[in-house]
């Protein structure tokens, strides 16, 4: 018998099909979220499934759902899963490193671009009828090259947006939990800083650092406060490293320039204080959504989840004891 897949999210026709060729799958074409109740419905007989990272599955998702022996998220970051009950359950739990490396880099630059030149307030203005033509001081804007990028969180995306910064001639500071290595450092022109030291100095500061309950409200109002008043604050990474509220507060306040922002604490819920204010870009969690690479995303989620269920060991396994216990 083939074994039993929940996909919880619509995907790609291609993605089925490998899915299909191998496994037996109930897949959510249709889009809906489910809820916890549904998920837990759905998974039952199941034995994978590939998940969207607005997805949870924790310790009493995992007991509901016996059967299950992996969990493939469609998504790099996967602070939805609590891979530590999955490992303590035998099941495996996978992720989509790689991938999306490049396109998540070009859209925080897209980002850094956008909130610096206050491009879409400027077509906020030209689609109002507003615009009466050009000005010498019109929506004066922050130049992109030439400025120093404070990068908090130095892994593969990080890097990858370094070596675009480089082009821009910018200096690049960073932050990570771990100094990267003194040859890395020296092939990005990286200078390592402390956090403080960072937001003190950088003019854009990019948050890409993985969410966990340690860079839970990372940036709060003591970080925000220690930025110059002129920074722009760019968050790609995920909802919860910033304190909302907090920001929220220091752009209506102008304790920092501007934001221009992907991801939000509660998503798909919304501090609605953010669309009172004119200097902050807002965007939908968008930062991998180019048609090649989610569809690289999903097609790396069905190989991991028919790894798993076909006996291999899945190329992105987050919790290898899980593979060397079976
Ligand atoms: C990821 O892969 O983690 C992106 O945020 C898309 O959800």
């Amino acid at each position: 018998m083939k074994p039993q897949v929940l996909v919880s999210r619509e995907v790609f026709d291609e993605t089925l099909a490998l899915l299909n060729a191998v496994c037996e799958v109930d897949s959510n074409q249709a889009d809906t979220r489910y809820s916890t109740d549904e998920l837990v419905a759905r998974l039952q007989g199941k034995q994978g499934a590939v998940i969207s990272t607005a997805d949870r599955i924790d310790a009493g998702v995992l007991d509901r759902c016996p059967g299950l022996r992996i969990v493939s998220n469609v998504g790099v970051g996967y602070n939805n899963i609590d891979v530590p009950a999955c490992t303590a359950r035998g099941v495996m739990a996978t992720n989509t490193p790689g991938v999306l490396t490049d396109s998540v880099a070009d859209y925080t630059f897209g980002l850094v671009i956008a909130t610096c030149r206050r491009m879409t307030e400027g077509e906020q203005h030209l689609r109002s009828g507003d615009w009466k033509g050009s000005f010498l001081k019109q929506m004066l804007g922050h130049d992109v090259h030439g400025a120093t990028l404070g990068i908090v969180g130095m892994g593969r995306i990080g890097q990858t947006v370094a070596r675009r910064a480089s082009g821009f001639d910018m200096k690049i500071i960073y932050h990570n939990r771990n100094r990267i290595d003194a040859a890395i450092e020296a092939s990005l022109k990286a200078e390592y800083r402390s956090l403080e030291a960072l937001l003190g100095e950088a003019d854009i500061v990019v948050l890409l650092t993985p969410y966990s309950p340690a860079s839970h409200h990372m940036i709060g109002a003591a970080q925000l406060a220690l930025m110059r008043p002129s920074a722009v604050l760019i968050n790609v990474a995920r909802g919860g490293i910033v304190d909302d509220a907090a920001l929220i507060g220091a752009l209506k306040a102008r304790r920092i320039w501007a934001a221009g922002l992907d991801v939000y604490e509660n998503e798909p819920a919304f501090n609605p204080g953010f669309l009172d204010l004119g200097n902050v870009v807002l965007s939908p969690h968008l930062a991998s959504a180019s048609e090649p690479t989610r569809k690289a995303m999903a097609h790396t989620a069905a190989r991991n989840c028919i790894a798993a269920l076909t006996g291999g060991v899945p190329p992105n396994l987050l919790n290898p004891e899980t593979a060397t216990a079976r």
